[in-house]
């Protein structure tokens, strides 16, 4: 059984290591954009370049001749990497570039939710050209101010901005949604919901879902959510598989437009879906909305499911290439998980310590360490690079148990990174409920 890996960082370490534990007993070609250290040790071999260099990737493919492929980031998933590969005969854990338009068009998503679950979506308009009265109207006036705007295409988590966080005037929004229409011919302008998000990733194989537990991401870069937006300082899931603030109900409507979304994709695309389709929704006043849908796998969010999954990672990726996705066969342990990024001090505003030496002390039993963007070099010595660093995971019996873990481990690490020691804490989840308590009242 050989497996081609599609990757990135420590999202794609956590897959790795997720599937080196498969009875099955892979062997792992990597491609990937950095020499990850993580990724080189499990793998067979390890290939480091572009990964929008489509015929590079086809040339190594076609040499290793993989059994299965996983794409894990977004941007080859949203080039059509997927079609390629199942045209070569590879079957692939990635949509085709036509159902990953969830992810990589938002207007493309907003619309398909309307047409099939109109009570997930805000209201939203998508503006084709640059009509300054009309755009001033909707934001003004249909949207009372409390708008976003969307780029709508990928660009690293940093195509939207929020009224009131990024967008200070209505002059600034309509300045950004100018910008949006000139680049990419369009832009999302939206209602700003006020709750509390979460993530519900689930296995899709065309109209079969399994769903892991829910996860919260703290995008902010610094403690109390404040600074400029990340691609994710940390994540959390509870033993119970549900997260602190949220009503069942909650839970149980988020299972459920996960799975409409699954049936939209095929009646609106024509083929099945398969690969991992990643909710992102908000708990609001009157039940909840979705705010994006991600067509993979979460970095850091893979960090903290995966390494709670008890079953065999190969034959669930079997099961969703072949249609055979059972409930049976995705079992997570009901423990709880606290993901907390290391990232360069400076991060994410410059890339002052690049190529700085960090080391880590041995990892713990209920803790683990998946790299991201960091380099070893010829005397294994390990160096920063400009983005997030290594995700330290800590595994435990409740989310007290497992932030204690987490926090310890990054606090022994040696060199310029810093991490956000709030994520996981009882203060911090106690702010969120009590968020919800004021929008929901009794
Ligand atoms: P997205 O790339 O769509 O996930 O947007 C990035 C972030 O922008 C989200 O995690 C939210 O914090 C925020 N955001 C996006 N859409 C909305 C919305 N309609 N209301 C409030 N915040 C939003
Ligand atoms: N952590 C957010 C993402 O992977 O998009």
């Amino acid at each position: 059984m050989k497996i081609l890996l599609v990757a990135s960082g420590a999202r794609e370490h956590a897959i790795a290591d997720a599937l080196s534990r498969s009875p099955q007993k892979p062997e792992l070609i990597s491609v990937c954009t950095t020499k990850n250290p993580g990724l080189k040790r499990l793998s067979a071999e390890l290939h480091v370049g572009s990964l929008l260099d489509f015929p590079w990737v086809m040339d190594i493919t076609k040499k290793a001749k993989p059994d299965l492929a996983i794409v894990g980031p977004d941007d080859p998933i949203g080039g059509g990497l997927a079609d390629l590969l199942e045209a070569a005969g590879i079957p692939t854990v990635a949509p085709k570039k036509s159902l990953a338009r969830i992810e990589s068009s938002k207007s493309f998503a907003r619309d398909l939710l309307q047409k099939f679950i109109p009570d997930s979506v805000p209201k939203y308009r998508v503006f084709t050209s640059y009509e300054p009265k009309e755009l001033n109207k909707y934001i003004a006036q249909e949207l009372q101010g409390n708008y976003v705007v969307k780029y709508d295409a990928l660009r690293g988590g940093k195509g939207v901005k929020v009224s009131g966080e990024h967008l200070a005037t209505i002059e600034e929004g309509m300045q950004y949604a100018r910008e949006c229409i000139d680049e990419g011919g369009r832009v999302v302008i939206e209602e700003k919901l006020i709750g509390v998000e979460f993530s519900l990733l689930s296995f899709v194989s065309g109209t079969q879902v399994i769903d892991m537990p829910a996860i919260q991401d703290h995008k902010r870069a610094y403690a109390g959510d404040t600074g400029p937006n990340t691609g994710g300082m940390g994540t959390y899931t509870d033993a119970n598989h549900s997260l602190p603030f949220l009503a069942a109900s909650d839970l149980a409507r988020a299972k459920e437009i996960n799975r409409l979304t699954a049936q939209a994709l095929l009646k609106e695309c024509g083929e099945p879906y398969r690969g991992i389709l990643y909710g992102g929704f908000i708990a609001v006043k009157d039940g909840i909305r979705v705010i994006e849908y991600n067509a993979r796998f979460g970095d850091p969010e893979a960090l903290n499911v995966l390494p709670l999954l008890s079953s065999d990672l190969v034959s669930i990726c079997q099961a969703i290439t072949q249609g055979t996705l059972t409930e049976d066969l995705v079992q997570f342990e009901h423990k709880a998980t606290v993901c907390k990024y290391l990232t360069p001090e400076s991060y994410p505003v410059s890339k002052d310590q690049k190529g700085a030496v960090v080391s880590f002390p041995p990892v713990p039993k209920n803790a683990r360490l998946f790299f991201g963007d960091i380099a070893e070099d010829e005397q294994g010595i390990l160096h920063v690079g400009g983005s997030r660093t290594a995700g330290i995971v800590g595994v435990g019996t409740d989310l007290a148990e497992a932030e204690k873990i987490a926090e310890e481990f990054c606090r022994q690490v040696k060199g310029p990174v810093r991490h956000r020691a709030d994520i996981g804490t009882a203060s911090l989840i106690h702010q969120r409920i009590a968020l919800m308590q004021t929008i929901r009242p009794r």
